[in-house]
């Protein structure tokens, strides 16, 4: 009796070499003569070569191959083998082809495309190594976050998109009408979180958070995924070090799982693996504002930093570096008093090297009734609906502490893209709502 032939992957042609298989797969790009044809296909798994020869095929499947079209979706049939000549060791001697969707004048070719074009095809433009690379490290920083704070004791914790709150600042707000009231989509789910932790002792939440920036640069989203641990019974310098763990946890994840897409980027993995060394050093803002200063930047106490700071302070370092203790006016009304200072608050943002900004912004939460009471009403908030978050501090307050991890933040520091867009399938910027 014939053995059947298997349909596997192209991630598993390593353990068919000298067999016969057949696999799903689009057309990337095609070359070839008269004689023999090579195809670079793609399966979603991986990308790797058939070859079909004139000479040992039908004359119909040699003219099948011959004419072919950029993202044809087809059945190929062959013997794999071990390729020595291309980074990914194997390919495919084709013996049959079974043409499932023809595709006809697809708009990405070969050539150079601008930056607009390849956003307005985002849909096509998936399917190319480029973001084929980052979305699966994306999908790895996102798995080994669910495994870091399960192994961790963490709960995840999911927080709402519609809310009533704006904890953080009210001009970055997206406003809907909720049956007659207003609405927002939410900045951040920390307060929910700290509700959370009461309850589960450690929480994260994951989600999307949304925010009205008008800034157009590189690092800003109008849509990006937050992940925001929040820790009962936890201190600052408790916080801190499970930040810097778990940033190194997922560093070594993409190290160990994504040496393929590391490759197809470009990104340096000895420079990456030098960022899993902990700790990682603690500046005071009012050092690091000394630091700016001698090096001449026109910075002042109590300014927020820019971009130019922020690269220069992580690159002084060469590490990511948690600048600490920023003065309480440019911070959220939540976070808690300094012990001996009344212009500082006990938080931290962790800056990336190489000019990826900050990842993490993260503090220490005051538990004091009357006096978050007064931050809501100096920061111009509605203290009705923060009448709930307020209850958690009449109800056995504890001392705790949270932080918020940028997603694609991350994204773009791990995978060493210059602009935070490639870290999302469809970002969402001040000019871009499409497709
Ligand atoms: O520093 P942020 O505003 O902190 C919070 O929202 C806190 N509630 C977090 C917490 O303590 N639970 O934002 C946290 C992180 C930033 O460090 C950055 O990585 C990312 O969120 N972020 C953005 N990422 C992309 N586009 C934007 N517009 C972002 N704004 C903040």
């Amino acid at each position: 009796m014939l053995q059947e032939i298997p349909t596997i992957q192209i991630t598993d042609v390593k353990h068919y070499v000298n067999q016969t298989v057949r696999i799903g797969v689009w057309l990337r790009q095609k070359r070839g003569s008269g004689k023999i044809a090579f195809l670079q296909l793609r399966d979603g798994t991986a990308f790797f070569q058939g070859v079909v020869v004139k000479s040992d095929v039908s004359e119909e499947t040699f003219e099948i191959a011959k004419s072919l079209k950029q993202e044809t979706s087809m059945y190929v049939t062959g013997e794999i083998h071990e390729d020595t000549r291309s980074d990914f060791g194997y390919e495919m001697a084709i013996s049959g082809i079974e043409i499932v969707g023809e595709s006809h004048d697809y708009p990405i070719t070969p050539k150079e495309h601008g930056v607009d074009f390849l956003m307005d095809h985002r849909h096509l433009y998936l399917r190319h190594l480029k973001p084929f690379a980052t979305l699966k490290i994306r999908n790895e920083l996102i798995r080994a976050t669910y495994e870091f704070f399960n192994k961790e004791g963490f709960t995840k914790l999911d927080s709402p998109i519609l809310t009533g709150s704006a904890p953080e600042g009210t001009t970055e707000l997206f406003e809907t009408d909720y049956f007659g009231e207003s609405a927002y989509l939410s900045q951040t789910g920390q307060l929910y979180a700290e509700a959370g932790a009461m309850a589960f002792g450690k929480v994260f939440t994951f989600g999307p958070t949304f925010r009205a920036e008008k800034s157009k640069t590189r690092r800003h989203l109008t849509e990006f995924w937050m992940i925001e641990p929040e820790m009962a019974f936890t201190t600052q310098e408790e916080s801190l070090e499970v930040q810097e763990r778990y940033i190194s946890y997922l560093i070594e994840s993409v190290l160990k799982n994504n040496e393929q897409e590391l490759d197809i980027l470009g990104r340096d993995k000895e420079v990456l693996r030098s960022y899993t060394q902990l700790p990682y050093p603690r500046l005071s803002y009012d050092d690091a504002i000394q630091l700016l200063q001698d090096n001449g930047f026109d910075v002042e106490w109590g300014v927020d930093f820019g971009s130019p700071e922020e690269t220069f302070l992580a690159e002084h370092f060469s590490k990511p570096v948690f600048i600490v203790n920023f003065p309480k006016e440019i911070k959220a009304f939540y976070m808690k008093r300094h012990p001996t200072r009344d212009d500082v608050v006990i938080s931290a943002d962790l800056l990336a090297p190489e000019g990826y900004g900050e990842i993490i912004g993260g503090s220490e939460r005051d538990t004091d009734y009357e006096y978050l009471k007064t931050r809501i009403e100096e920061q111009g908030l509605d203290l009705a609906e923060y009448q709930w978050y307020l209850d958690l501090r009449q109800y056995g307050t504890v001392p705790h502490s949270g932080f918020g991890l940028g997603l694609e933040r991350m994204i773009t520091f791990v995978t060493g893209e210059e602009h935070i867009r490639e870290a999302i399938p469809f970002p969402r910027m001040i000019s871009r709502i499409r497709p």
